[in-house]
């Protein structure tokens, strides 16, 4: 007899949607990754998506074979167009190749073009950021000085967020003057992922690519009339000196600086005051001996990854840990996930300031492994430390749990309001 006219027999269960339950548009997840994941880290360490052309990687070492796996993509040209997250991405970057030319930073290329820009972009940038202890340490006293006398304030907004954007403004050379725009054109764009974003959103987001821009556009044409001491003018200089690289290059790779380095390194902030306001024995640590902010500032990346997963495309047919995917597949990897694999880490869910060795996947890894890591750990170390020390009785101000954005990709807290005494 069918199955259907059974009525004891089980029925098949529903295709899930793996994506979208990992992801922060899920409270669950963001109220408690970990209870999801580990379940699904041992049962099922590699798991092809039941509705979209996608697999979810939650284990460490695949996850971090995948990303270093070259034979896979970063183009969104080769993931299947029936994703909703790539559709959704795509129609952003084909509004905006219309006006500015096709998107061409080192996020979205592959070898050989990926090389050949990450290479010349990367190397300015580095040593600009090699030299910028300084630029990070007056930007943040700054800050703290704008909240003495206050009672109370919210360590996200009045605080973390306003650090990355004055540093990576001054680095590239925009006038101070622009900050607050940039700052809010690149927050715009955080829900460019998220496929349910609504229509007065997706404007937004795309007001906001337009005005960056528009920005480095016409940054890049004053620089080229009156070179000046900033990341813009080296680009350019390099471009002259025969390094090989164009305009649109050039431009692509500026808007992805900012996009990648402002959030990002606002959430390690934010993230890194939340862990230590509630592990008190780590705080008193570091206040203790300053030099633990270094390791400190390692564990809260991988405790609470500001990046919670990393994506590469199937250029053909292939396996992952043995389950086996399509050309068009999206591999995604749960990078929170991987951080509390107990396989590659000890006693996974401690939080531990001295860890030793401490390979987290948080800046990713393989050829598009972050670029910018060294300057979102001075800045991560600096401005943690240089808070805790000004106001060494920081507390938050109830035990209501943290206050998690509902940004998919995204591990960052909205807001986090402290008490000074
Ligand atoms: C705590 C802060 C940050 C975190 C957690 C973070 C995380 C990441 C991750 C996960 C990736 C993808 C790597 C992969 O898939 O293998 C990435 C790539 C990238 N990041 Fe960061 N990032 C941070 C700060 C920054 C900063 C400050 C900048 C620059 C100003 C930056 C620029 C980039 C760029 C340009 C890429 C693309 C590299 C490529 O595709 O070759 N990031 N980052």
């Amino acid at each position: 007899m069918p199955d259907s006219q059974d009525p004891g027999a089980r029925q098949p269960a529903p295709p899930r949607f793996l994506l979208f339950e990992y992801s922060e548009l899920n409270p669950a997840m963001r109220a408690d990754p970990h209870a999801l994941f580990d379940p699904q880290r041992r049962e099922r360490p590699v798991e092809h998506d039941g509705m979209i052309p996608a697999m979810l990687i939650s284990a460490y070492g695949v996850g971090r074979e995948s990303l270093m796996d070259r034979s896979l993509s970063r183009n969104f040209d080769d993931a299947a167009p029936e994703n909703p997250v790539i559709a959704n991405v795509r129609r952003l970057n084909a509004a905006m190749a219309a006006e500015f030319g096709k998107h061409d930073s080192m996020l979205t290329l592959d070898d050989p073009d990926h090389g050949r820009v990450r290479g010349i972009v990367a190397e300015a940038f580095l040593k600009r950021a090699a030299g910028a202890q300084g630029l990070v340490a007056q930007i943040i006293d700054a800050q703290i000085d704008a909240l003495a006398g206050r009672e109370t304030f919210d360590a996200v907004n009045d605080y973390a967020a306003r650090i990355p954007i004055q540093v990576l403004g001054t680095i590239l050379g925009s006038p101070p003057e622009m900050f607050e725009s940039l700052k809010v054109w690149t927050e715009a764009g955080q829900l460019a992922f998220d496929p349910t974003k609504s229509a007065e959103q997706e404007k937004l987001a795309l007001d906001g690519r337009r005005g960056i821009l528009s920005h480095f556009k016409e940054l890049m044409e004053a620089r080229r009339a009156a070179p000046q001491d900033d990341l813009v003018s080296d680009l350019l200089a390099a471009q002259a000196n025969g390094a090989p690289i164009d305009d649109n290059e050039i431009l692509f790779n500026l808007f992805a600086l900012l996009v990648a380095g402002h959030l990002t390194t606002a959430d390690l902030i934010g993230n890194g005051i939340y862990l230590l306001l509630t592990h008190d024995e780590a705080r008193q640590a570091i206040l203790a001996d300053p030099k633990l902010i270094t390791g400190a500032v390692e564990e809260i990346l991988r405790y609470e990854p500001p990046i919670s997963f990393s994506a590469r495309f199937a250029k053909a047919d292939g396996k992952a840990g043995g389950c086996p995917y399509h050309k068009g597949d999206a591999l995604v990897v749960s990078l929170i996930s991987a951080n509390r694999d107990e396989d590659r880490i000890d006693d996974p869910h401690r939080f531990d300031i001295t860890r030793r060795p401490n390979p987290h996947l948080s800046f990713g890894a393989g050829a598009h492994i972050c670029v910018g890591a060294p300057l979102a750990r001075i800045e991560g170390q600096t401005a943690i430390l240089k808070l805790l020390q000004r106001f060494p009785h920081l507390r938050k101000v109830d035990d209501s749990p943290p206050d998690w954005r509902v940004v998919p990709g995204v591990r960052g807290l909205a807001k986090l309001d402290v008490i000074t005494e």
